[in-house]
């Protein structure tokens, strides 16, 4: 039994619950706003941030870095990229980049503000996420991408030239990519001045902030004629959301799910209309909730409810239930992870009930171990959590823990991410960039020089890191999908295959591209197709190319680019010396081509797709995530749809393509990642 009271109450009225799930006390009568249907134009000015409007875009057009500190669902995300377009900061083939912790986010708010301005998503505006880029090179001026992908983009173009404004959001979610690119844009700074950024944030130590972005005073330049001002402006949006009255439990509760689920329940029986938000820490406890919730619904009369999950990873069709408005006289209940927090709004949500926990990346440098590990939110957490419940009207927030606990056990803030990670991928990500002084990296705020130091002395023995602590070779193991392959062809005796595979699978195409001569091109790749998939392709290509002493004659004769057959062939010369350091023995399979479609599974486990069950245009779906994919027209199993594939990556056009597919069995899924495949239905497909 679930007992809440809320502070400040001395013998409140007892509402008890019919059916003895959960009592509370309540002390208030909750008022219902009208929320009719308003025109795209008035919901976009009824929002805080459309007061600030004019300031903001004076204070950019003449400072170098501004930051913007405003609540949740004040608009920030989605219209200041807009105003920007407004104001001409995207003409003469400029964009405008607007930066996001999370690919979920990313993918609701581009589709949000291409719904407000009427475009098509994927023209003016767009986004990119790691395996899918819904951008257009000649259309796109407002362009959402998660801050990892912005940092990729930076070894092609360090200076992030194409950006006129590069909007850093979320900036209090003190994200560990977020802060690689907070210190890399500093850098950048210097050398375009005509560069702004726009640092945006729920909650932040503006002035830390702005401090760090100050390269007047650093520099101590006498600037004061010369635009754009070196010195950071702040502005904050006005904008408080309504009073949310927050309850407690009176006891610690022994099951948080079980809680959840009374808790949902009895709202339902007890309050007003008005949507309901539950913060649980991942998508197994999501999963079990909706679960017990659906069920109990089913034996009595809950009709009333719809119950929708949201984590990143969701197919796109559930993201758009969630964001889409509860029809009259029914009750929506989302339960999240902490993504509802502070990066996507839902409207309509009156009731939030917080379990108190998340899910985080933990490391330990001493033991070298990362966990992900449930562990308790912060109190700024905890109010970010609250503060949904009053988005459009008063509201109420349910914290499954008590308020002795609040006070006394949650931190203020929580640990930043960057001082709880493993910092190997960020040492080789800075160092792909050309920062060579990695201890001496101006951060915004400092790592743990523990794991910084673990970080070097782990790439230093992978032979990552040479004396000079200079980065070898990136490529081939800055993919750790692809290390994880080649570590475990270690097991199955064919590491010479699986370096082969690697150096191809680390060039964008080793296929001539010319249009014109596609059947020429079809007939070439059949002389090297295996059934059995790309990667066991690339194994007689690149044994052809060596047995043609290299020759470019053969190259073009077969439509083989030869320059990306010699790249190939290097890459993996320099994957062998560090497979050799590694402690990897050099050996081929010689032909068994099983053991080697092992080891690819072995490194993409995560990327496993199943033949859609009576599909007749090769639909597929993830395992993880049940996307709909369709095998790449490029790769040789084209049409030919095996029932279990692994991906090495998506593109996306008109629809998700699979590049560089492999058919596996899937038992290979379980054996090599028995983690991850335990809970998930690897049944074999109904005919
Ligand atoms: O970034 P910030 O939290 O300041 O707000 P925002 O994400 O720009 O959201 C502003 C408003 O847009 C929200 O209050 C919602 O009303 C609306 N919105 C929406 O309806 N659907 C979305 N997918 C995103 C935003
Ligand atoms: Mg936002």
């Amino acid at each position: 039994m679930t007992r809440f009271w809320k502070p400040g109450t001395e013998n409140p009225r007892l509402l008890d619950d019919e059916e003895g799930g959960v009592i509370f006390y309540n002390t208030s009568s909750s008022s219902s706003s009208g929320y009719g249907h308003m025109s795209m134009d008035k919901q976009r000015q009824r929002l805080p941030v459309y007061k600030y409007r004019t300031a903001i875009l004076y204070l950019v057009e003449k400072h170098a870095t501004t930051i913007i500190v405003g609540e949740t669902g004040s608009g920030k995300t989605t219209q200041i990229p807009q105003y920007l377009k407004e104001a001409g900061w995207a003409e003469g083939g400029r964009v405008i980049a607007c930066t996001q912790p999370r690919r979920l986010a990313v993918q609701t708010v581009a589709s949000r503000v291409a719904e407000e301005m009427s475009v098509k998503l994927g023209e003016e505006v767009g986004y990119t996420i790691r395996f899918e880029d819904l951008t257009n090179n000649d259309l796109t001026r407002i362009k959402f991408l998660t801050d990892g992908v912005l940092l990729r983009e930076m070894m092609d173009d360090p200076l992030l030239s194409k950006y006129s404004v590069i909007m850093v959001d979320e900036a209090h979610e003190r994200s560990l990519s977020t802060y690689i690119l907070l210190g890399l844009l500093k850098k950048i700074q210097r050398r375009r001045p005509e560069l702004r950024l726009i640092i945006a944030s729920a909650t932040i130590e503006a002035k830390s902030m702005a401090s760090f972005f100050n390269a007047r005073k650093r520099q101590g330049q006498d600037d004061e004629q010369i635009e754009p001002n070196k010195e950071p402006a702040i502005i904050s949006v006005e904008g408080r959301g309504f009073n949310v009255q927050i309850y407690y439990v009176e006891e610690p509760v022994p099951d948080y799910l079980r809680a959840v689920v009374s808790t949902v329940l009895s709202i339902d029986d007890l309050e007003p209309m008005g949507d309901v938000l539950v913060f649980l820490t991942g998508q197994d406890d999501i999963d079990a909730a909706i679960q017990m919730l659906t069920e109990d619904s089913q034996s009595n009369r809950k009709k009333g409810l719809i119950v929708l999950p949201l984590y990143s990873g969701l197919p796109r069709a559930d993201q758009d239930l969630v964001f889409s408005p509860t029809p009259r006289g029914r009750r929506k209940v989302v339960i999240s992870t902490n993504i509802a927090e502070t990066s996507l709004t839902l409207e309509g949500v009156v009731y939030v009930v917080d379990c108190g926990f998340t899910k985080q990346r933990i490391y330990n440098p001493m033991t070298d171990i990362e966990n992900l590990v449930v562990t308790s939110i912060s109190k700024a957490s905890a109010r970010q959590r609250a503060g949904r419940a009053g988005r459009t009207r008063p509201g109420k927030c349910y914290r499954l823990y008590t308020e002795e606990y609040f006070i006394n056990e949650m931190s203020a803030y929580g640990i930043p991410e960057m001082q709880r990670s493993n910092l190997v991928p960020c040492v080789i990500q800075l160092k792909a960039l050309g920062v060579d002084n990695i201890l001496g990296f101006d951060w915004p705020s400092s790592p743990s020089p523990e794991a910084l130091i673990r970080a070097l002395e782990v790439l230093y023995s992978l032979g990552v890191l040479d004396d000079d602590a200079k980065l070898t070779s990136p490529a081939g193991f800055q993919d750790p999908m692809i290390s994880k392959m080649i570590l475990a062809s270690n097991d199955f005796g064919c590491s010479e295959e699986a370096i082969t595979i690697a150096a191809v699978l680390s060039i964008q195409s080793i296929w001539f591209s010319s249009k014109g001569v596609q059947k020429e091109m079809d007939e070439a790749k059949l002389r090297f197709a295996v059934s059995e998939g790309d990667h066991v392709t690339f194994l007689n290509v690149y044994k052809g190319f060596i047995e043609s002493g290299k020759s470019s004659n053969w190259c073009h004769k077969n439509f083989l680019n030869y320059q990306a057959m010699r790249k190939v062939h290097e890459i993996r010369l320099q994957l062998r010396r560090i497979v050799q350091r590694l402690g990897i023995t050099l050996k081929s399979c010689e032909g068994d081509m099983k053991v080697v479609r092992k080891a690819v599974t072995a490194g993409f486990f995560a990327n496993a797709c199943r033949l859609e069950a009576f599909s007749h245009n090769g639909l597929y779906k993830t395992i993880r995530s049940s996307q709909e994919v369709y095998i790449h027209p490029s790769s040789v199993l084209f049409r030919v749809n095996p029932k279990w594939i692994v991906f090495h990556s998506i593109v996306s056009t008109d629809r998700q393509y699979m590049r560089n597919v492999i058919s596996i069995d899937p038992s290979w899924l379980t054996e090599a990642a028995p983690h991850f495949y335990q809970h998930k239905q690897l049944n074999p497909i109904p005919h």
